[in-house]
């Protein structure tokens, strides 16, 4: 894990191996369906969700919808469902609710559930094209239902790396990680949106979320490129998870159907990923410690008060920033605060991990704040750490709010650092601030799979700031692309304890005018 990790690091005299061009003709299919399962068209029932994206951040969530083919086509809606299609000249592509490196979308999702009104018991495959599911078992067997629990239903995610892979190469399985927290993150908004709880599975085995999601059936896939499992989500009512088998014993025979399409006529193999994939496999864990959040405020109203409906598919990453807007510091400690465990607030809800990664901020913009370097640490105990890790003479200078763990380090303009960072990006510089999300790595020594969920968090970090920043009047974009190593000298960390793992950044967009629009569903592109 630690070798793949120092091998795929961008250097600023030196990218981690790539394709070096880009192969059109070889480009993947970025929808997958799975031909000859039946399927079940899901109603476009989003619009009239009534529920504020303030009323989510809050907490306040409403009451609990009732599980069926409606309530579920708006899960889908509103996290992995297409939010636009765009169009330049000839040329469409969708954008998703979801965002993903690249637009690539290596995650793929699926619904397990019970007989429900309108949706039969099965295991579903989300195809987000045509907003459908694709039933691709049909289980009669009552005691393999019930290992799905009732009063709610699972989530399944994949990753095909090679979606990634055709355009980045190596770094691409970062990607897939990072795009799988994106997902996680917006469906327990859209799962919230509903009324509902959202949860990790944790203590079930990769194997054993493949054999429930079919992805282990060779012959289903034939030549098709293969989904490596990642999580299952429980979404329910109760915040608490029935108890779910964690071995592959409890799935007899279901009577699968369907077979994948082939997403790319050649590949290119990359052995890195296959090393990196098997690496952090996990398997049957016991269930995590509930990391008890301290109680916090409630973070401080955004500027504005969309629907969640509206803001989820209205999310977009920005592609230039004017280099002028100047937040509110108001608005920018609401964006931290957002930032925050807080119990059964999404998308904090979904893990119950201690958080293990803490942004260093670049401040370049915010009104009556120092422009200069910040951390921002998500957990008290680490102040301890990081002051230990980093150069010495940093101020440690608390700012902000009292409850807010915001410090400053060193007062300076770091646009031009910030720029050269993010592999020479000026959206780094021209925003009103820049992130680097510090991981500690470490934890994931001994056990390697803990190296994805670290990605997963800061994928959810990642989703936080897109919403809040979409709220609060400007917008951000993730950044996979910076130099790891440039990063930890700027922060002067002395040992690879912590990781820059993602980076982000938020600013007053500006559009590219030349592009139009199109809405998600009801034209044909
Ligand atoms: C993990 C990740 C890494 C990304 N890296 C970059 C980047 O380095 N530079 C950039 O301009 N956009 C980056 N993006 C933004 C994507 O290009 C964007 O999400 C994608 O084109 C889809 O557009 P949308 O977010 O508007 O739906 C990244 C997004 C994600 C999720």
């Amino acid at each position: 894990m630690l070798e793949y990790h120092q091998r795929s690091k961008h250097h600023l005299n030196r990218y981690a191996p790539g394709p070096g061009r880009l192969d059109w003709a070889n480009q993947p299919d970025p929808f997958r369906s799975f031909a000859g399962a039946p399927t079940i068209k899901l109603p476009l029932a989003a619009d009239a969700l009534s529920t504020r994206y303030q009323q989510i951040r809050r907490g306040k969530l409403p009451a609990p919808r009732e599980f069926d083919v409606h309530s579920v086509g708006i899960l889908f809606e509103l996290s992995l469902g297409l939010s636009a299609w765009k169009a330049f000249g000839s040329n469409r592509w969708a954008l998703r609710c979801n965002p993903s490196s690249g637009n690539l979308h290596p995650t793929e999702g699926y619904l397990l559930c019970q007989s429900l009104p309108g949706l039969p018991t099965g295991v579903y495959h989300y195809l987000s094209r045509d907003h459908l599911l694709e039933r691709r078992a049909a289980p009669g067997d009552p005691l393999w239902t019930s290992t799905f629990g009732g009063g709610g239903v699972v989530v399944g995610l994949s990753s095909i790396y090679w979606r990634e892979a055709w355009k980045y190469g190596m770094r691409a399985w970062r990607y897939c990680q990072h795009d799988c927290g994106h997902a996680i993150a917006a469906l327990s908004y859209a799962a919230a949106a509903l009324g509902w709880q959202t949860r990790l599975l944790f203590a079930v085995s990769d194997e054993s979320i493949a054999a429930r999601l079919g992805l282990d059936r060779g012959d289903d896939f034939d030549a098709a490129e293969r989904e490596a499992p990642e999580a299952l989500l429980w979404i329910g009512a109760d915040p608490s998870p029935p108890p779910l088998g964690c071995t592959r014993d409890a799935l007899p025979d279901a009577g699968w159907l369907g077979r994948a399409n082939r997403l790319s006529v050649e590949h290119v193999p990359w052995p890195d990923i296959e090393l990196i994939h098997h690496a952090t496999q996990k398997s049957a864990t016991p269930d995590a410690a509930t990391y008890c959040a301290a109680s916090l405020p409630s973070p401080a109203e955004p500027a504005l008060d969309p629907t969640f409906a509206t803001l989820a598919r209205q999310r977009r990453s920005a592609v230039d920033f004017d280099g002028e807007t100047h937040l509110s510091a108001e608005s920018f400690f609401a964006m931290l605060d957002a930032l925050m465990v807080r119990e059964n607030i999404p998308p904090w809800n979904v893990l119950a991990s201690r958080p293990l990664v803490h942004p260093a901020l670049m401040v370049h913009r915010v009104v009556g704040l120092d422009p200069g370097l910040y951390m921002f640490l998500r957990e008290p105990s680490a102040l301890a750490d990081f002051k230990q890790s980093m150069r010495p003479e940093w101020l440690w200078e608390k700012r902000g709010p009292e409850h807010l763990p915001l410090f400053l380090l060193l007062p300076y303009d770091l646009r031009a650092i910030a720029k050269s960072i993010c592999c020479h990006q000026d959206i780094a510089a021209d925003s009103c601030f820049a992130v680097g999300m510090l991981a500690h790595v470490e934890c994931a020594r001994d056990e390697p799979w803990r190296y994805r969920h670290l990605f997963w968090e800061c994928g959810l970090l990642g989703h936080v700031l897109y919403l809040e920043a979409e709220a609060a009047g400007v917008r951000s974009t993730g950044i996979g692309c910076y130099f790891d190593d440039e990063m930890h000298g700027l922060l002067g960390i002395n040992d690879d304890r912590w990781q820059s793992l993602y980076h982000f950044t938020v600013g007053g967009p500006r559009d590219d005018l030349r592009l139009s629009t199109l809405p998600p569903y009801r034209t044909v592109p």
